[in-house]
């Protein structure tokens, strides 16, 4: 292994959340369902919704824009956008921020798809990238809206947001090492045809194979690195609802034959997607941030496990190491600044947004105005998406109250 390769990893991070979301108390109430299955049973408080005028690029280029607040635009190389709800078919998500965030013309941008572990693959790629050009900085955009229907379980599992990563030869945050165990199986537990806006899903089954990618995966891990349970300090897992790292650490307990699992080794993971939701390709990075901004103590030389899991599915357990002087390129005050910041929405207007459609005629349409990040989708016209950075936002849903973080 060279040294440089060893050295490549975070520097920067950036996160964007939709102003608007819904009380899962409130969704419970709307759907008749005890409200302590979705707190406790699935782990989820809040799920984040998208107003009409967002969707993947424009909280993508905001995650990105807080990432590049801190790095030289000019050294970014190649952006990498993960999603799995593409708005073309054909032309990358990539591109459009690209032109947003006035990248480097010399830049490459392109999209890349497996579920969830999209951004994984993004990641496993930019390590290689940089490890094979040190001066190579690599733009990871993960941004998703989790869909799964109106009225049906998956529902309270859904959520929206971003998040971006600078990877480099000058980690600031954490060093990515380069071990790592993978599993691929074709399974369909999750999926979504390009004829659907909604996720079609096997729950229970879902749930039993990202189990098992997991065994598969830190089967490899360790037999690769080494390492075992106790060389890791936190895990972070993905976070199809925050429960779901419960089960996850559970296993990995019983595969190193250990009596119990202990829920503070990753429970400072959770808190930031508990109040957002699933975020498919960003979630597990989500709740890294999650652990790194919210944890009391200092990380510092601490070892991450991280668990990616995408369904259909492939899946990948790595690595990585906490920089010292981390805490001075993150935003602690994430929680209260961003998140608190937020619009309640009742469950009729989160149903409005979620039902609203842009025209599939090629008429011109122009979306209205709510609160959302540096950009906004302005409309179609002739089958084009159209973007603009965001004035001050009209913000038109009536009733949405700011934020109780408790709702
Ligand atoms: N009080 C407290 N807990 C309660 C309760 C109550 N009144 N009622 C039920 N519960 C508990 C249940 O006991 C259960 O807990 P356990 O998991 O410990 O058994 C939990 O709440 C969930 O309840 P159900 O088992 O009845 O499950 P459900 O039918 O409502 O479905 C789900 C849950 C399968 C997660 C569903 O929300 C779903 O399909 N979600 C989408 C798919 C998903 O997230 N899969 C995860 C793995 S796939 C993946 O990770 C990729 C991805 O991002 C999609």
């Amino acid at each position: 292994m060279s040294k440089e390769f060893s050295e490549v990893g975070i520097e920067a991070i950036g996160l964007y959340v939709p102003k608007y979301y819904v009380s899962l108390d409130d969704l419970a109430s709307a759907r008749g369902i005890d409200p302590l299955k979705f707190s406790d049973g699935i782990g989820q408080k809040q799920m984040a919704v998208p107003p009409p005028d967002e969707d993947v690029v424009t909280m993508g280029a905001s995650a990105a824009a807080e990432a590049l607040q801190s790095v030289d635009i000019d050294q970014i190389d190649t952006l990498i956008f993960a999603t799995e709800s593409g708005i073309d078919q054909s032309k990358a998500a990539a591109i459009y921020v690209h032109h947003l965030l006035h990248l480097p013309r010399n830049c490459k941008s392109f999209e890349v798809k497996q579920a969830c572990c999209g951004s994984t693959a993004a990641l496993q790629m930019a390590m290689a990238m940089v490890a094979q050009k040190p001066t190579r900085k690599v733009l990871i955009i993960a941004a998703d809206v989790a869909r799964y229907g109106l009225c049906t379980a998956g529902e309270p599992t859904q959520g929206a947001g971003a998040l971006a990563l600078v990877i480099s030869a000058q980690p600031r945050i954490m060093t990515l090492e380069s071990e790592w165990g993978a599993y691929t199986e074709d399974v369909m537990d999750f999926w979504r045809p390009n004829y659907l806006d909604e996720a079609v899903v096997d729950g229970k089954f879902s749930i039993k194979v990202y189990l098992k990618a997991l065994t598969e995966s830190w089967a490899q891990y360790t037999e690769e690195s080494g390492r075992s349970l106790d060389d890791h300090s936190r895990f972070c897992y993905h976070l199809p609802f925050t429960r779901m790292a419960e089960k996850a650490h559970r296993q990995l307990a019983k595969l190193n034959d250990q009596a119990s699992a202990h829920p503070q080794q990753y429970e400072d993971s959770l808190h930031y997607n508990r109040v957002i939701g699933n975020s498919y390709t960003a979630s597990l990075y989500i709740g890294l941030t999650s652990l790194l901004e919210t944890s009391s103590e200092d990380l510092t030389g601490h070892r991450i496990g991280l668990f990616s899991y995408g369904s259909g599915c492939m899946a990948a357990y790595f690595s990585g190491k906490v920089l010292p002087g981390y805490r001075d390129f993150l935003r602690p005050q994430r929680m209260t600044e961003q998140f608190g910041a937020r619009h309640r929405l009742s469950v009729t207007e989160y149903e409005a947004f979620y039902t609203h459609e842009l025209p599939k005629d090629g008429s011109r349409y122009f979306t209205e105005t709510y609160e959302t990040g540096r950009f906004r989708l302005s409309g179609v016209e002739a089958h084009k998406r159209l973007y603009e950075p965001a004035q001050q936002a009209k913000h038109s849903v009536s009733s949405a109250q700011p934020a109780a973080m408790a709702g």
